[in-house]
């Protein structure tokens, strides 16, 4: 089929505003978030339902067209851009985008894949509950995206990654079946649990059209407190002091090193509320119940003395503690005004964390002359950016090589939770055990025979 056949049968499947295919009009679609990689499309699709999104998979089938699944294209790992490579569509999921319900009392949501994260969280609100995943894109990622990448961020340790939220999904395969598994149970045994092949697979199995995610009870009492500490160990130690006192209620326990909050001096005009320090720790607690932040109080104040940490600030309202996120909220944006950067997601054991900082900094110090670290992210979860911004022209192959050697050392993970989109595609085929490759393989070739599903993308 030649290409205007093929546009022409698209346009047919969708209403008036499904189809862009002027070059201005898709642009933004082509471009992923960081400017670092750019593609070709015959077309961009935006279905508004779920028999849209199978026509367009079953016209692109018939025409040997790849597909490249796009939500609010926030991907940190170049995943939701065309690779240039073949005849490719981006099939945006934007106008698929509906709250189609909030069960107060069964505690979950059901939503289409193109709804915002922003909006689905505000919905759970408004009926008393919590949709726990949080991160700094959240006003533009969308949930299909979320599940797609298998998202993390901030919640992680209380809640655990978007995975744990799931309880249904409909899909669309890559010949255009429409699976629809969206059923509202916490439990369920009967078969394969296949939704879990979808989750995290960044688009290259099959689309997200669909979703019920697991709510919790909006909690009445919140405290947050920025921390200055000496180092990654005295963080840990804190953590663990935090676990220890009132460990059922800490929702989040971010790590920032002073390089970050320069960054965000220089280029947001964002400062830290408390003196300085080589490190600092960004925490909050949670509960139903009133006196957690008395708790936490105590909790700092015996850190304190401990010299665990040096100086702190606990918000004392609700737009304090708005300010303090904020900051964290802004390093990525920080980091990528200030130039060139390396970013590099990975996570190693907890309790190793502190090693694993010193001995990657150390390493990419001495291979890398003029390189720095901006090192923040989930300590709790022993998940860190471990991002570097390099002098122009530096060997970026060379110093994801140099970082990933030390994580593979500490038997850690090249992607804790960006996934590997096309950024990382050399870096999983050299760490990945062969037999796990080829596992993935075989998944991917019973779900996606022809290869269309987002080309080049997670195995290339
Ligand atoms: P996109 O970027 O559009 O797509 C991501 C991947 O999923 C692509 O491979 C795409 O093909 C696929 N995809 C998208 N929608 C579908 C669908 N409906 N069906 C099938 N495949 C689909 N991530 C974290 O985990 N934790 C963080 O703390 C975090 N913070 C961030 C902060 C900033 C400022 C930014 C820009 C990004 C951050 N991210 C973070 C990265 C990013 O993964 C998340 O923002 C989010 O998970 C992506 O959602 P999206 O809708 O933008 O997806
Ligand atoms: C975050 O936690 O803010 C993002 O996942 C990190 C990044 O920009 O690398
Ligand atoms: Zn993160």
């Amino acid at each position: 089929m030649d290409s205007a056949s093929f546009l022409a049968r698209l346009a047919s499947v969708l209403d008036e505003r499904g189809l862009l295919t002027a070059p201005d009009e898709m642009a933004p679609f082509l471009v992923d978030w960081r400017r670092m990689f750019r593609g070709e499309a015959l077309a961009v699709a935006r279905p508004r339902t779920v028999q849209e999104v199978s026509a367009v998979m079953a016209a692109c089938a018939q025409a040997g067209v790849r597909v490249v699944p796009q939500g609010g294209n926030t991907s940190l790992a170049g995943g939701s851009v065309p690779n240039g490579a073949s005849a490719q569509i981006v099939l945006s999921l934007s106008r698929l985008n509906a709250i189609r319900s909030v069960d107060r009392v069964g505690m979950l949501i059901e939503v289409e894949a193109g709804c915002v994260l922003q909006t689905a969280q505000e919905a759970a609100l408004a009926a008393g509950r919590l949709l726990p995943v949080s991160l700094g894109a959240e006003g533009t990622a969308q949930v299909g995206g979320i599940v797609s990448t298998n998202a993390g961020g901030i919640n992680v340790l209380r809640y655990g990654m978007t995975r744990q939220l799931v309880l249904g999904l409909e899909v669309v395969l890559a010949d255009g079946t429409i699976v629809n598994g969206m059923r509202h149970l916490r439990k369920d045994n009967a078969g394969y649990d296949w939704k879990q092949l979808f989750i995290g697979s960044e688009g290259t199995l099959g689309i997200v059209t669909a979703v019920v995610l697991r709510l919790v009870p909006a909690p009445r009492h919140r405290v947050t407190a920025l921390m200055a500490v000496p180092g990654p160990q005295a963080a840990l130690a804190l953590l663990s002091r935090v676990q220890d006192e009132i460990g059922d209620q800490v929702s989040a326990f971010e790590l920032i090193s002073a390089y970050s909050f320069d960054l965000l001096a220089r280029h947001c005009d964002l400062r830290a509320p408390v003196s300085e320090a080589p490190w600092f720790v960004l925490m909050q607690a949670d509960s139903s119940l009133e006196g957690i932040t008395d708790k936490m109080e105590e909790v700092l104040a015996a850190a304190l003395e401990a010299e665990e940490a040096t100086d702190g600030v606990v918000a004392t309202s609700e737009a304090q503690a708005r300010q303090l996120w904020n900051l964290r909220e802004h390093i990525t944006e920080a980091e990528a005004r200030e130039g060139e950067g390396v970013k590099h997601d990975v996570s190693a054991p907890i309790a190793d964390m502190p090693a694993f900082l010193e001995a990657a900094e150390a390493a990419v110090m001495a291979a890398h002359p003029g390189a720095r670290a901006n090192m923040f992210g989930h300590l709790g979860d022993g998940n860190i950016h471990f991002n570097i911004v390099v002098p122009k022209g530096a060997d970026k192959a060379g110093v994801n090589r140099t970082v990933h050697d030390v994580v593979a050392r500490f038997g850690g993970s090249i992607s804790a939770e960006h996934g590997i989109g096309c950024y990382r595609v050399p870096e999983l085929l050299h760490y990945k055990p062969q037999a796990e490759l080829d596992l993935m393989r075989r998944i991917k070739a019973a779900l996606d025979p022809d290869g269309r599903l987002n080309p080049g993308k997670v195995l290339g």
